[in-house]
């Protein structure tokens, strides 16, 4: 899908956020700026968190509490795929949560099969291609 703004953005979060289920895992991936944030930030808002989602750079993993709990990682300071299995994650992929990764590509193969991507592309106008991989029915 096309989105033109950075709020059809979160709005595109928030209509793959509905379809979210306890256990799922969103990869989020496309360069910086892409608008992986606003993405996750919309999928924060359907699952009713109030908070303010900002990317874990630093921390990379900063939970939230809404109707389930929501785990948002962001893996680009991760040196390697093999970095993401020492961080113990996976109690929280199979955990009864819901988990979005931001720089996913940064985990190679370490992520779950049913996991559905979310890939953030820039248009030479500015425009945000997202193409949902995996996903259960999304209209677009
Ligand atoms: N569809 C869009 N069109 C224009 N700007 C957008 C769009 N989606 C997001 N943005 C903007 O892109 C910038 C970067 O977004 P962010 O979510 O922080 O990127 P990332 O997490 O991928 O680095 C923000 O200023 C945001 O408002
Ligand atoms: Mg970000």
């Amino acid at each position: 899908m096309i989105c033109e703004s950075a709020e059809k953005t979160l709005k595109a979060g928030e209509q793959l956020g509905k379809t979210l289920s306890s256990g799922d895992v969103v990869a989020l991936s496309g360069p910086l700026g892409a608008g992986k944030t606003v993405f996750a930030r919309g999928i924060a808002e359907s699952i009713g968190i109030q908070e303010p989602v900002t990317s874990p750079t630093y921390t990379l993993i900063s939970e939230y509490e809404g109707r389930m709990p929501l785990y948002h990682m962001d893996l680009y300071r991760l040196g390697s795929p093999e970095e993401f299995t020492w961080l113990g994650v996976e109690e929280i992929l199979n955990g009864s949560g819901i988990t979005l990764i931001e720089w996913s590509e940064r985990a190679g193969e370490e992520l779950p099969e049913r996991t559905i991507t979310v890939n953030i592309e820039i248009a030479d106008n500015g425009n945000r291609i997202i193409t949902i991989s995996n996903s259960r029915e999304v209209a677009a």
